[in-house]
């Protein structure tokens, strides 16, 4: 990387992948250029991160991180039609590339790019450009803009993957969503109105849809709220694995599924993006203690 690092950004390798540390006088933050994966995120003064990681994490060149905020383009989920493809596409698992980096001590920002090469054209056959900032002050704001090059309109589903450290899952509650319409992927896919806040009593897989909703995460156990807002984002997604799942996945604690929710700024199914060419769609996310 040649780019000129600012005095608030550090390079750092963690086993071989190169990661910036970006500190502020309000916050700290990692993210991994694999990926452009924000793995942490830590206001000053706060007693645990907002984000969470798993103990289990693959850190490997094609392997996705566990935990953190994966960046998943440009399908979500498992590809629609072809089952051996990736889940949640391609965007998470490749090398991305620096093009700026700032900071002012209140603030510190970098901008990443994703462009197609012969493997992700050979999974998407489009011509477009992503760019990812991640904004480092009292909030973490996370901006993604997807540029469509090609000459034809396309499609394409996306979310900032979000994953958040609670107490105790079981204990406590998710609110903004109320009266939303959502898919229940563990009721297949029916749809369903929520009623009242959200709680968690079992394996949870959800696609709220239409819905521009900031949404809040109610932890008594760790004292704090986090509040979630978003623009460009028609779904949220709500995900914890519970005890089955979490034992299924291989990179993944069987005993740390208590630990995290995952609410996800997403634009998913009946709220995919159709992009004209030479248009530019932007998704932002910003996740802060309230
Ligand atoms: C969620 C999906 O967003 O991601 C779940 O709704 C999925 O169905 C989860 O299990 C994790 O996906 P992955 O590919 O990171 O294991």
């Amino acid at each position: 990387m040649s780019l000129a690092l600012p005095n608030g950004i550090q390079l750092e390798a963690n086993s071989g992948l190169p990661r910036l540390i970006l500190t502020t006088q309000y916050a700290e933050a990692e993210v991994y250029l694999h990926g452009a994966h924000v793995a942490r995120f830590r206001p000053r003064g706060a007693s645990h991160d907002l984000l969470w990681m798993s103990r289990e994490s693959w850190f490997e060149p094609g392997k996705p991180i566990r935990g953190g905020v994966p960046v998943i383009f440009p399908w979500f989920g498992p590809h629609p039609t072809r089952p051996d493809l990736p889940a949640h596409g391609f965007a998470r698992t490749r090398p991305w590339s620096l093009v700026s980096a700032s900071d002012d001590g209140d603030r510190a920002a970098v901008t990443f790019s994703l462009a197609p090469d012969d493997d992700s054209r050979r999974l998407w056959p489009h011509a477009f450009e992503l760019r990812y900032t991640v904004e480092v002050g009292r909030k973490l704001a996370m901006t993604l803009e997807t540029r469509n090059l090609s000459h034809d309109s396309f499609t394409f589903e996306q979310a900032l993957h979000t994953y958040f450290t609670v107490s105790n899952v079981r204990q406590i509650e998710v609110t903004g969503l109320e009266g939303r319409e959502y898919i229940d992927k563990m009721d297949g896919g029916a749809r369903k109105t929520q009623q009242g806040p959200i709680g968690f009593t079992g394996e949870t897989d959800r696609v709220y849809l239409n819905t521009a909703d900031t949404v809040t995460i109610r932890d008594e156990g760790l004292g704090r709220a986090i509040a979630v807002s978003k623009e460009g984002s028609g779904s949220t997604v709500v995900w914890n694995p519970w005890i089955d799942k979490a034992r299924r996945m291989p990179d993944y604690g069987d005993e740390e599924w208590p630990g995290m929710v995952c609410i996800e700024t997403a634009n998913a199914g009946e709220n995919a993006i159709q992009l004209s060419p030479g248009m530019t769609h932007a998704m932002k996310a910003v996740i802060g203690l309230k």
